[in-house]
């Protein structure tokens, strides 16, 4: 039985529609316990930080979803189920651990390169005093920075926003979400084999030289572009969304902030805590039962999840739930603890966060250096419209000096 909440229809496809602000469909659904079977979509929305957490961290909950081994989804998604993401066991930890093994090392020479990629965005955008801060900051900052990871070549910058284009396809479809040319995710699978192939013959200091390396855990060049093709846009659509949409909260009370991390370099950290969970670039995780499920805890009846079922994890909701942040609506710069899941959590949380947070870190460091951001008189955000990982795609700012 579907449910209405007030004036709001309990189900996704409304959810969907409220992407933009969907809090108030959050709070509904985290009334009903934090899990609610949705009838039209024939999956279970989790909402609670609890059964979040609990869910993320139980193995009985797959993310190898059976609709891509079966064959049913379309061709494009062969590449996506060679993901670690889609990977579950002790492939996926060998997966993840080639990962966390090369970001161990390279977090360490990152910040100047971020440092490099986030000015030099500045710089151009000097002159008008004025720019898009999605197009003309987040997003070559977080392009520059995983083509970076990756063993990209950084310096021909209109083959990079060719891949940007085709590698937002390739996070639209592995989300979920079908638009765009299908042949983009072709054209970017052609580029990675031969830039595997280039590398062969010259293996490098990056993660994609690693990839080759451990034949044993990526046999097949298949595997190799299926996960460049995830590194690339699971490292470059959240941090760009997060810096992107991440703004509007900061420009708030921009001279505040800006006066604090001068005096206080480390309240920068803190600042990035909070974006991340107010912001939370992936919305949801989706799951799948491995077994029937009894979920109780905390929860006024149990529950069975049956095998087969999805499960959609609402990082988002998790994140605003008021049992867990103490006025989870606000942006409280100097929250702690702030124990948000926007990376995810258990087995599959997100081996780029060590990354992601100092990119996050230098990215604002070095915006602190603009005084008076504010938001473009007469304009306002664009939205990308996946509901999942789209944040804004245009974010019209002024600003006053660079020092
Ligand atoms: C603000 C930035 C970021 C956010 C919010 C974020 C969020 C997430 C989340 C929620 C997951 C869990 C997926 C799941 O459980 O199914 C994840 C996984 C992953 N992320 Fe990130 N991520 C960020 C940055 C990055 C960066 C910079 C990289 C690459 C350097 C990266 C690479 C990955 C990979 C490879 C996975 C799959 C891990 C696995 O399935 O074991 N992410 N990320």
């Amino acid at each position: 039985m579907q449910q209405r909440a007030g004036k709001l229809k309990l189900n996704l496809l409304s959810l969907r529609r409220h992407y933009t602000n969907p809090h108030e469909h959050y709070n509904a659904l985290r009334a009903q316990d934090g899990l609610y079977f949705d009838e039209t979509s024939q999956s279970w929305l989790v909402t609670s930080h609890k059964l979040a957490t609990a869910i993320l961290d139980d193995k009985r909950f797959l993310s190898g979803l059976s609709s891509l081994a079966s064959g049913a989804a379309p061709a494009q998604m062969a590449a996506v189920s060679k993901q670690m993401v889609f990977m579950d066991g002790d492939a996926h930890h060998d997966a993840q651990n080639v990962m966390l093994r090369r970001l161990a090392h390279q977090v360490k020479q990152m910040p100047d390169d971020i440092r490099r990629f986030a000015r030099e965005a500045l710089l151009s955008a000097q002159a008008a005093r004025e720019m898009d801060a999605v197009s003309e900051f987040a997003s070559p900052v977080s392009l520059f920075t995983i083509a970076h990871v990756l063993g990209i070549p950084v310096d021909d910058r209109e083959l990079l926003r060719k891949l940007e284009v085709w590698s937002d396809t390739f996070g639209d479809v592995t989300s979920g979400y079908f638009r765009g040319d299908m042949n983009d995710i072709k054209y970017l699978e052609s580029y990675f084999h031969k830039l595997i192939q280039d590398k062969r013959k010259n293996i490098t200091n990056d993660l994609l030289s690693d990839f080759i390396a451990a034949k044993d855990i990526f046999p097949e060049e298949e595997d190799i572009v299926a996960n460049c093709m995830m590194v690339f846009a699971a490292g470059r659509i959240t941090t760009k969304k997060l810096l992107g949409n991440g703004i509007d909260w900061l420009m708030q009370h921009w001279g505040v902030f800006q006066a604090e991390v001068r005096k206080e370099p480390r309240f920068v950290k803190t600042l990035g805590e909070e974006l991340l969970r107010i912001t939370t670039p992936t919305r949801y995780l989706i799951r799948e039962a491995a077994e029937d499920i009894e979920l109780a805890e905390g929860m006024s009846a149990k529950q069975v999840v049956r095998r087969g079922q999805k499960v959609m994890v609402f990082l988002e909701a998790a994140n605003y739930d008021p049992h867990v942040f103490a006025q989870p609506m606000e942006f409280d710069a100097h929250r702690r603890p702030n124990k948000h899941i926007a990376f995810g959590y258990g087995p599959h949380q997100c081996p780029g966060a060590t990354l992601a947070r100092i990119e996050i870190q230098v990215a604002l460091e070095e915006l602190f250096a603009v005084s008076d951001l504010r938001a473009k008189p007469g304009s306002s955000p664009v939205w990308n419209s996946n509901p999942n990982l789209g944040g804004y795609s245009a974010n019209p700012v002024t600003f006053s000096t660079l020092s």
